[in-house]
């Protein structure tokens, strides 16, 4: 199986064609399914034209995905799946974490709240909150929900019971909102929150995919972290992008 390679395609195409159990992990943000339609909305953020889908639509895709990630994740791989809300759709992502867990072999290991610097303000809502936390679901296969992959280690062993205490890691991660690369693609992530997931879940040599690549943020932040990628992106002008961005790591890139 190739490896540091972005297929400019459909992430449904992509998982079809990777063999089962070969990924160590994913770390991705899907698309949030804000509707193009609304002259006022906040976030066209470039990608919206895919993304103005039913309710339903949008659960089955996602759903549908999350069937195929099942199938290409480790045993014991680690899913890193970020989603927020606009301000239409807030119960979204609690309906697709619960379709998630009753519909795939796939559960909530943890939920890692991640704090911006930055709030997005909802600044047309007399009502709603400016939202400067995301939300991180981790999902596991159920069958390993306590002895899923991570970087924990071992700080003591009680001498008397043989307990062992691990490292303070904490379900609160403060990071950067985005890398500050200006597209169109408004919806990006930051190298500075993919490199503390990573270093929580990812030994050095694992293989992560990233099936909504955007502009190559997971890509980057593995390459920083000595991790090998796979990815998709749907969108050519953002493959462009993040082929170029990593282009300028100077790595050999497939494709
Ligand atoms: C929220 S953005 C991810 C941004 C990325 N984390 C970054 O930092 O650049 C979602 C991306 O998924 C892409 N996309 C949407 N549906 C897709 C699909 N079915 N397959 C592959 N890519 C898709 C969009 O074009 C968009 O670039």
């Amino acid at each position: 199986m190739e490896v540091n390679v972005i297929y400019n395609e459909n992430c449904i195409v992509t998982l079809k064609k990777l063999p089962e159990k070969s990924i160590d992990g994913i770390i991705t943000s899907p698309p949030y399914n804000i509707n193009t339609e609304r002259s006022d909305c906040y976030y066209n953020n470039g990608y919206s034209e895919i993304d103005g889908l039913s309710e339903n639509d949008y659960l089955q895709i996602r759903t549908d995905e999350f069937l195929q990630f099942s199938k290409v994740l480790k045993d014991k791989g680690v899913i890193c799946y970020n989603i927020s809300y606009s301000k239409e759709n807030p119960i979204l992502p609690t309906l697709l974490v619960s379709r998630v867990h009753s519909e795939t072999d796939l559960t909530i290991a943890d939920i890692i709240c991640w704090k911006k610097p930055n709030a997005i303000p909802f600044q047309t809502s007399p009502t709603k909150l400016s939202r400067i936390t995301e939300l991180i679901y981790v999902f596991v296969k159920k069958a390993y929900l306590h002895d899923f992959t991570t970087n924990k280690k071992i700080s003591k062993v009680s001498k008397k019971t043989g307990q062992k205490f691990y490292r303070n890691y904490t379900n609160f991660v403060e990071a950067k909102n985005n890398d500050g690369y200006k597209s169109r693609l408004k919806a990006t992530y930051s190298q500075d929150l993919c490199r503390q997931l990573i270093s929580i879940y990812f030994p050095k040599g694992s293989l992560i995919y990233d099936p909504f690549s955007g502009i190559g943020t997971t890509q980057l932040s593995c390459l920083e972290s000595d991790c090998f990628f796979i990815g998709s992106e749907i969108i050519k002008e953002h493959f462009d992008i993040c082929m170029n961005r990593l282009r300028e790591k100077n790595v050999s890139l497939f494709s």
